[in-house]
């Protein structure tokens, strides 16, 4: 279904106008499952090829390179065959958009200005960038929700946490899986907190504190657990009850909002925050999702994704698994499903592709060429056992399936050593002490899905708080929906019997619940927007989708 001129008409104002774009998204490619089920290699290898028409495969082959650089961004040519123009358009139509908003105007009063020195300190064009526009936005919802306290998920090396801090004066959490990562954020942030430090000497202003980005080095590995490790921080900054909220000066001014900042009283009996994350991993970005949902705390979520490749899917054997695709329901209950291929596909970026000049672009096409060839090569068995008997051994494979494999590999190794530890939801690896600067908690937390639900009330120090019932009761999602499933039962029973009819026994108002509630989805809890806030040039992977709590369902 094509508006003819690639425009699209879709929206996703309603759940059931989204499912309605999905829904045209999944009956056109279905057609084309044996391209996307597909590396681009066996576009070469198994002549994949042949099945493009004729008249397509005859014009583009005689065209300049530029021309299908920019296919993938819906561009067009009249001398091009009508079904192919169609088809390219339709494409485009179908896509998300992608050019920046315009955050001036979707978030009034942003402070959005740019980083110092000190703080873009290590961040080249594309990061600064990022996290200017990320930054800015987050502090303005956090302004707009009354929140004052960000866990960023997935920080890195604290790009986004440090300046959410020092810049717009929040209270940050940086989580993240690598304890390299977890140090680096801590000695660049002592940097930063110097440089504000002795500004604020040399311009007369009385000595504060300066808010530091508590950096927590942890793998999230379920919602479960990032909703408890959100809760921890709220419990030990009530427990520690300091004297002091950062309101800190951003350059040559007093702190960005302090003037709209709570009082201190207010902040710490407030036990909201907010999920941020950029660019966090697969699954990583949709349990920030998820913790949003089943979370009272976090009031907001603004993610932005990216490795759609990691994302797990839907595995038929475990019906009840929890994965990163589909997370919607209406997607789950079309069947739909993405695979390897069509998850790695998800990675390349139009932009990218049309910018990429006739060197590069044709140099692109040169390598995965040679990668088919060297693949076919590699394939025939013979040769291999001749010279290479051990590759055979592990089973040949290059490039992105060879990555593949090491992932699957790790997650073995993983699994496995999950298997051999003690239930429990954490293990701490140190005393998880608060540092002199109080600025770190430091403790690798490990988690098995299958023991998770079994374990409540495993304790974990952290900030010299213990944390106890870190895990919620499994039944929460359960009682969750079957209160809305007896709301729902009340609502019929006195609809129907308002219309006269009493022998409900006959309708099966459970079966009808079941068909229907995917539909709902959140929406009348939650109020989301999924909106591209990078240059998509510089920044391909830049729909954030923000969302938020109301604070009255509608
Ligand atoms: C693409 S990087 C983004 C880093 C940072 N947000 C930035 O934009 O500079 C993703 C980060 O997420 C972290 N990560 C991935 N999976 C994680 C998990 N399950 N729990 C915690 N951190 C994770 C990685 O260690 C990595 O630092």
């Amino acid at each position: 279904m094509s508006s003819g001129n690639g425009k699209s008409m879709f929206s996703c104002k309603t759940a059931s106008e989204t499912l309605e774009w999905i829904n045209a998204v999944i009956e056109f490619i279905e057609p084309y499952r044996f391209l996307i089920d597909a590396h681009v290699v066996n576009f070469f290898k198994d002549g994949l090829w042949e099945a493009v028409p004729k008249d397509w495969m005859d014009c583009l082959s005689k065209d300049p390179i530029q021309n299908l650089l920019s296919i993938p961004s819906g561009l067009v040519h009249d001398h091009w065959p009508v079904s192919l123009k169609e088809f390219v358009l339709t494409l485009k139509s179908l896509s998300f958009p992608r050019d920046q908003a315009n955050l001036f105007q979707e978030f009034p009063g942003l402070d959005m200005t740019s980083l110092n020195n000190v703080l873009a300190q290590g961040m080249n064009r594309k990061k600064k960038h990022e996290i200017e526009a990320l930054a800015a936005v987050v502090s303005s919802v956090a302004r707009n929700i009354g929140s004052t306290r960000v866990v960023d998920v997935g920080a890195g090396q604290g790009y986004l946490a440090q300046v959410l801090s020092f810049q717009h004066g929040l209270s940050v959490y940086a989580i993240d899986a690598c304890l390299h990562h977890g140090k680096v954020t801590d000695a660049r942030a002592e940097r930063v907190r110097k440089y504000y430090a002795s500004k604020m000497r040399k311009s007369g202003l009385e000595s504060r504190e300066l808010s530091i980005p508590k950096t927590v080095t942890c793998q999230v590995l379920s919602a479960n657990m990032l909703n408890n490790l959100s809760n921890s921080f709220i419990q030990g900054e009530h427990a520690k009850k300091p004297n002091v909220v950062s309101g800190i000066m951003s350059e040559q001014r007093k702190g960005p909002h302090e003037s709209e900042l709570p009082s201190t009283s207010d902040v710490f009996c407030s036990s909201s925050l907010i999920l941020a994350g950029l660019h966090a991993c697969g699954d990583l970005s949709v349990t920030m999702l998820r913790t949003f949902l089943e979370s009272d705390q976090v009031k907001s979520v603004i993610s932005i994704g990216c490795c759609y490749n990691l994302l797990s899917e839907d595995d038929s054997d475990k019906a009840s698994s929890v994965c990163g695709f589909p997370m919607s329901k209406g997607v789950k209950f079309t069947g739909f499903a993405l695979g390897r291929s069509a998850r790695d596909l998800a990675c390349q970026s139009a932009e990218r592709w049309k910018c990429l000049g006739e060197f590069a672009g044709l140099h692109n096409f040169e390598l995965h060429a040679f990668r088919a060839a060297f693949q076919m090569v590699l394939s025939f068995k013979k040769v291999l056992s001749q010279y290479y008997p051990k590759l055979l051994m592990e089973s040949p494979s290059i490039g992105r399936q060879g990555k593949a494999l090491r992932r699957q590999q790790h997650q073995k190794i993983l699994e496995s050593n999950l298997s051999y530890e003690e239930p429990k939801f954490f293990s701490a690896s140190s005393s998880t002490n608060i540092s002199k600067e109080g600025s770190r908690f430091a403790f690798a937390c490990t988690e098995s899905r299958d023991t998770e639900k079994k374990v409540a009330g495993s304790c974990c120090d952290i900030d010299g708080l213990s944390c106890e019932s870190f895990v919620e009761s499994s039944m929460n999602e359960e009682t969750r929906s079957f209160d809305r499933f007896s709301l729902f039962l009340e609502f019929c029973h006195s609809g129907l019997s308002r219309l006269g009819l009493h022998y409900l026994s006959d309708i099966e108002l459970h079966k009808v619940w079941e068909e229907t509630e995917p539909f709902s989805e959140q929406g009348s809890i939650v109020e989301a927007v999924m909106l591209p806030i990078f240059d998509p040039v510089l920044s391909p992977r830049n729909v954030a989708l923000i969302a938020k709590k109301r604070t009255t369902p509608v």
